[in-house]
């Protein structure tokens, strides 16, 4: 893992390439990602937020911080709710996911996603590459323990679709997860797209023997 570049770095690398950038978070906790991120226009969504006011004190130092919209319910309920209200279809140049790690709902949030994201913007999942049974296990864990969830099911199961995606995950930051539309592929979200059987059976012995096949694993070189 390249201890240097995190997800933070890499947002704002994706969002230097871009004018008017418009960027969604979806789990934002205390805004330590969120704030540092440069973007034109910023919208966030966490039913459990908390913003210290020292934090967001600081983050109206940048400019974008002081009108960016923070939406407290989960994903589903602001996509549903929410979204077409407040932002157009194709909006963002880029959406990190990082809300509640499980397989049925990361790939829930990309497929919602995939909606509102410009058709050269970019999806970036957080936790795809996790290191232990205890830390990839698929319900939030009773103990203290770095959660990553079984997000690595949905980076499998978008791997499935390399005609339609590219999709492939950065050894760095506990695995950042990267999708993109294809150039030539239709726009339509394949049907596919839901949580499959075979997939969610899947064991941490499974990634473990094929780990590089299943994420697409690349090194990340800023
Ligand atoms: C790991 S933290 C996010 C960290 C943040 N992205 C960062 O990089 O600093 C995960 C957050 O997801 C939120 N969350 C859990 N379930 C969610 C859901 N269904 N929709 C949106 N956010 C959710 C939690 O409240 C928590 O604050």
């Amino acid at each position: 893992m390249n201890p240097i570049v995190n997800r933070t770095t890499l947002l704002n690398h994706y969002l230097s390439e871009r004018k008017n950038s418009s960027y969604l978070e979806i789990g934002v906790r205390n805004g330590e990602n969120y704030f540092a991120v440069n973007a034109k226009r910023k919208f966030g969504v966490d039913p459990n937020y908390f913003f210290a006011k020292r934090a967001l004190l600081k983050s109206w130092l940048k400019k974008s911080n002081r009108t960016q919209r923070m939406f407290r319910c989960t994903s589903d309920h602001f996509f549903l709710h929410h979204a077409a209200q407040v932002c157009e279809k194709g909006e963002f140049d880029l959406i990190f996911i990082d809300g509640m790690h499980t397989y049925e709902q990361s790939l829930q949030d990309a497929v919602n996603s995939l909606s509102f994201l410009k058709r050269d913007g970019r999806i970036v999942f957080h936790d795809c590459n996790p290191w232990s049974e205890e830390s990839a296990q698929p319900h939030i864990p009773s103990g203290k323990v770095s959660w990553n969830g079984d997000v690595w099911k949905t980076i499998f199961h978008l791997r499935q679709h390399q005609e339609i995606f590219e999709c492939f995950t950065y050894e760095a930051d506990e695995g950042l997860g990267i999708l993109k539309w294809r150039n030539n592929a239709s726009d339509l979200i394949p049907p596919e797209l839901s949580p499959q059987p075979s997939i969610k059976n899947l064991t941490y012995a499974d990634l473990q023997k094929k780990r590089n096949e299943y994420l697409g694993l690349r090194v990340l070189e800023m």
